[in-house]
């Protein structure tokens, strides 16, 4: 008789994680109100990848298990003055790509656009957009996102208009779908960094235990390996692309540690504080609705 084991196993991690986000930038042009970067100093202050890490990090084949990347963490992508070469050196490898912005360059970054596979404009309120999206302009929002709608039809783009959860969200999302519904996408997504903002009140974090460390990581524009781009600080340092290989880092002593913690449920502040859990499950649930709308 075969007797089945009674427990599951822990989990197995691949020879190589799924790189989630690579940030570009980690500076910006806007302060919005409920932005994380606020809660996440670091101690080096690289503003923008450099084109020889973007090349290191494919040419030592960090993205071979890699299906979707997309470029942010912190920061505003397009304020990269080499956006259109790596979108181009990472589209090199067959990995889709994708990007988060605030919308205040699309007319002016028209032709790196044009090369992404998928795109997030954040635009969270119209009625409130300026009190939100501090140092943005709703008019230059609002011409960009007409410049938008001819550059996704003719280059096959999926667009996301995408909401934070903030105070009144419902029937923002509503105006927004009335007038861009047509043309894109418009979704929600929860307030991630509720215990950050409310920290006096005991908000209820995920118990759930998180896959990251098993399945996915982020870069930061320094190099850094991180776990998810929760932890976009100085909090979870896996190692260094500068210095390391990926499949080194997947290998190494904090990795390592990170997972025993995790299935011990000892967590690091910035993982106690995860309202999210699994946040590449959250990006698995964008590219396959993105599939479902492109095909
Ligand atoms: C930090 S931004 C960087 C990219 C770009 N600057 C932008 O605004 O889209 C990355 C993503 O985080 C989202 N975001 C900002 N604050 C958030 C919050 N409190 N909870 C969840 N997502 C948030 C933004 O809407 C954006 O999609
Ligand atoms: S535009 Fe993006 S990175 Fe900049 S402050 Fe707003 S949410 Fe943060």
């Amino acid at each position: 008789m075969i007797t089945k084991p009674n427990i599951l196993p822990t989990p197995i991690a691949p020879p190589l994680p799924e790189v989630y986000q690579i940030e570009v930038s980690s500076v910006c042009n806007f302060n919005c109100i409920m932005c994380p970067t606020q809660f996440f100093p670091r101690k080096d202050k690289t503003k923008f990848i450099s084109l020889d890490l973007v090349k290191k990090i494919i040419d030592q084949g960090d993205l071979d298990a890699s299906y979707f990347v997309e470029l942010q963490m912190s920061g505003e992508p397009l304020l990269h003055p080499n956006i259109e070469e790596i979108i181009d050196i990472v589209k090199s490898t067959g990995v889709l790509v994708g990007m988060s912005t605030n919308g205040s360059m699309i007319a002016k970054k028209l032709e790196a656009i044009a090369k992404l596979d998928y795109l997030t404009v954040s635009i969270d309120s119209l009625s409130e957009y300026e009190n939100i999206r501090k140092n943005g302009s709703k008019e230059i929002l609002l011409e960009n996102l007409e410049y938008l709608i001819g550059t996704a039809q003719k280059y096959n783009i999926v667009v996301d208009l995408q909401l934070v959860e903030l105070e009144g969200w419902e029937k923002e999302k509503e105006k927004i779908e009335k007038m861009y519904g047509f043309f894109f996408n418009v979704r929600s997504v929860p307030n991630c960094y509720l215990p950050y903002f409310f920290s006096e009140i005991n908000l209820p974090t995920s118990t759930e235990l998180c896959l990251n460390p098993w399945l996915s990581v982020s870069i930061a524009c320094n190099g850094n390996v991180t776990a998810c781009c929760i932890a976009q600080g100085d909090d979870i340092q896996l190692g260094n692309l500068k210095e390391q290989t990926l499949r080194e880092v997947w290998q190494g002593r904090e990795i390592r540690s990170l997972r025993k913690e995790h299935l011990r449920k000892d967590y690091r502040p910035v993982c106690a504080k995860c309202y999210m859990r699994s946040p590449f499950l959250f990006h698995w649930n964008l590219y396959l609705q993105s599939i479902k709308r492109r095909y």
